[in-house]
């Protein structure tokens, strides 16, 4: 009999696909039972002490989650043997405070239940916490991930969007790990809150002008204000503005409506309202921020599950920012 449920067992392991790794909604109810409180205390603090850090993380978050799942491999920091991906150049603009959200979660786990929280996991839920902290949709984060053991800077390029990219690169980035043309507007909507450094929409606002009325790129007025905002940005590189001019602390759906009216930052994001195929999503999500909210929250905690790693394919790491 035994040996027939050993038989069994083994022949299940088999049928089940390893990279599958499964997610539970309570999973450190037994094992660090404060978790909720210890996330949700150190994300408000760390919110109201520095309010760029939601869209700070938020970004972390997905950067993380694309370049190879979310295993919390983009808070590894660089050794004498190793280039992160952290330090690629497209990541060496994320901001300190998202990192700090998380060495202040990890320091109070690892006091309240040592060795047992992910910093994967973390990631996750200070993600969650803070974009519902700004006013935006509220979505499950399943719990179990473990922390990859790969973090190369290597890796990144070609693997993260860029404002240079054409909408068919952008298309594919996301298509290529399953989310539709849809879901990639949806999630585009995170530029309703934090900022962008000059440097990165520069060169798109001083031809504003030759575009077509029919098709409004930059406002001009906005461009004019963008113009002098940056001026100064050859000397100072630090110089920076708000994505969402609006409302740019706020989670809502002002991003889409700021697009046909030529208020959005990056190229990549006027983009978005002249491509035929993600033009209705963006006319649909500035008309309806229930419709937007329901759709990013899917498409959320859709990335928040890509990729993660189970087993002995990840482990629980003592600090974020060093392998075991
Ligand atoms: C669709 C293609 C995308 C492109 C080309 C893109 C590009 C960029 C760039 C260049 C910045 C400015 C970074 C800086 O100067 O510091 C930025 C900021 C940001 N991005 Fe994206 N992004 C894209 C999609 C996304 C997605 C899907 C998310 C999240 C789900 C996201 C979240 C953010 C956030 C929150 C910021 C503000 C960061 C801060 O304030 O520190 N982006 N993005």
């Amino acid at each position: 009999m035994a040996v027939l449920v050993l038989v069994l067992l083994s022949a299940l392991a088999i049928l089940s696909p390893p990279s599958e790794a499964k997610l539970y909604r309570n999973f450190y109810q037994k094992t660090c039972p404060r978790f909720d409180q210890i996330m949700q205390d150190t994300t408000t603090n760390k919110q109201i002490n520095s309010p760029s850090t939601a869209a700070a993380t938020l970004r972390l978050f997905f950067h993380d989650c694309l370049l190879n799942g979310c295993d919390g491999s983009i808070l590894i920091s660089s050794t004498a043997f190793n280039t992160a991906e952290r330090d690629a150049d497209i990541n060496l603009s994320l901001p300190g405070d998202a990192f700090d959200v998380i060495v202040r979660a990890k320091t109070a786990l690892e006091l309240a239940c040592p060795n047992v929280v992910s910093c994967a996991d973390i990631l996750a839920v200070a993600t969650r916490n803070l974009v519902t902290m700004v006013g935006g949709p509220y979505y499950n984060v399943y719990l179990g991930r473990k922390d990859g053991f790969v973090s190369k800077s290597s890796t990144v390029e070609g693997n993260l969007p860029k404002p240079t990219m054409n909408m068919s690169q952008i298309i594919q980035i996301f298509a290529s790990r399953g989310f539709s043309v849809q879901q990639m507007v949806a999630l585009s909507g995170a530029h309703t809150i934090g900022f962008s450094h000059c440097k990165e929409f520069i060169s798109g606002i001083y031809n504003y002008s030759k575009v077509a009325k029919s098709d409004p790129q930059y406002n001009q007025r906005f461009a004019s204000a963008l113009q002098s905002a940056c001026a100064d940005y050859k000397n100072n590189p630090t110089l920076s503005v708000f994505n969402d001019i609006m409302t740019p602390n706020k989670f809502d759906n002002l991003y889409f409506q700021n697009l046909p009216k030529g208020l959005a930052l990056l190229k990549s994001d006027h983009a978005l309202n002249s491509d035929p195929r993600t033009k209705p999503f963006v006319q649909m999500y500035a008309a309806d921020q229930k419709m937007f909210f329901q759709a990013f929250a899917q498409a959320m905690e859709k990335l928040s599950n890509y990729g993660v790693k189970s087993g002995k394919a990840g482990e629980i790491r003592r600090r974020c920012d060093a392998i075991n």
